[in-house]
């Protein structure tokens, strides 16, 4: 952990965030990720060696509110002890998965925990987090510094919007974005990686709009970039 933050540092990055929150097996199986909740010392050492290796930069916790129970006042509380920049906080147990809803009000108690525990770490609140409207309600009713979005973008790719009115969005921008992400994912693995990984993509640009199913059907038979590209010019030529 000490190498690969020094490793960080040197790569120019402006802080590190462990992840203690990962619940797939396998990666827990290796007291990894979600793994190091209820293991204290594992984790205080974890925490320290990350902070050796990365100097001055900010070190910062991802994790859940427990194991296989929501064990906020231990879990939480240690991490709040071990002076972090900031705890980011999905507001579910590791064994729930993504499964259930994310128990906001346990987060609102981590919040309030950290004012007389460590004023200084930053909490950012994480789950189920649907609208910018919706994070800004969050960050007044549960006293998170912060909210961290991961699925909400799926839904809708333009949540990070500061504006808390609704928008609706043409198909010229839906397209837009699309071919944005195409051809990033084009710079950036097209030579190392094949195009299926782009397709559970398609399901939040090409919707909501007439003749979105034919679109995304014609896309996922698609597996080049210039095919893909080629076919949404002809579309929008139609
Ligand atoms: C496909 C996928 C990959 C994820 N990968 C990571 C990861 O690498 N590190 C991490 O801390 N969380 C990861 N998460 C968890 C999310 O960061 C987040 O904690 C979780 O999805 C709950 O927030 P949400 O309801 O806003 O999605 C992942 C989630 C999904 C759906």
């Amino acid at each position: 952990m000490k190498a690969a933050a020094e490793t960080v540092r040197e790569l120019g990055f402006d802080g590190i965030d462990i992840n203690m929150g990962c619940p797939v097996p396998a990666v827990m199986k290796r007291n990894a990720g979600a793994g190091t909740i209820g293991h204290y010392e594992l984790a205080a050492s974890f925490i320290s060696a990350v902070k050796h290796g990365a100097g001055d930069m900010p070190v910062s916790v991802k994790t859940r509110l427990g194991h296989d129970k929501i064990i906020t006042d231990e879990w939480i509380g240690f991490l709040l002890d071990q002076q972090l920049a900031a705890l980011t906080i999905h507001g579910r147990v590791a064994t729930q998965m993504s499964k259930g809803e994310a128990n906001w009000e346990e987060i609102g108690r981590a919040a309030r925990l950290r004012d007389t525990r460590a004023p200084d770490t930053l909490i950012i609140g994480n789950g189920d987090i649907k609208s910018y409207a919706h994070a800004v309600d969050a960050h007044k009713t549960y006293g998170v510094d912060g909210i961290m979005i991961g699925r909400g973008i799926f839904h809708n790719p333009w949540i990070f919007e500061k504006s808390t009115t609704p928008r609706t969005h043409t198909k010229q921008e839906y397209m837009d974005i699309l071919v944005k992400h195409l051809t990033l994912y084009e710079e950036t693995w097209g030579r190392t990686k094949n195009f299926e990984m782009m397709k559970k993509f398609f399901k939040m640009y090409v919707r909501d709009f007439e003749g979105a199913n034919e679109l995304r059907q014609a896309l996922m038979e698609r597996r080049k970039f210039a095919d893909m590209i080629a076919l949404i010019e002809a579309d929008q030529n139609t």
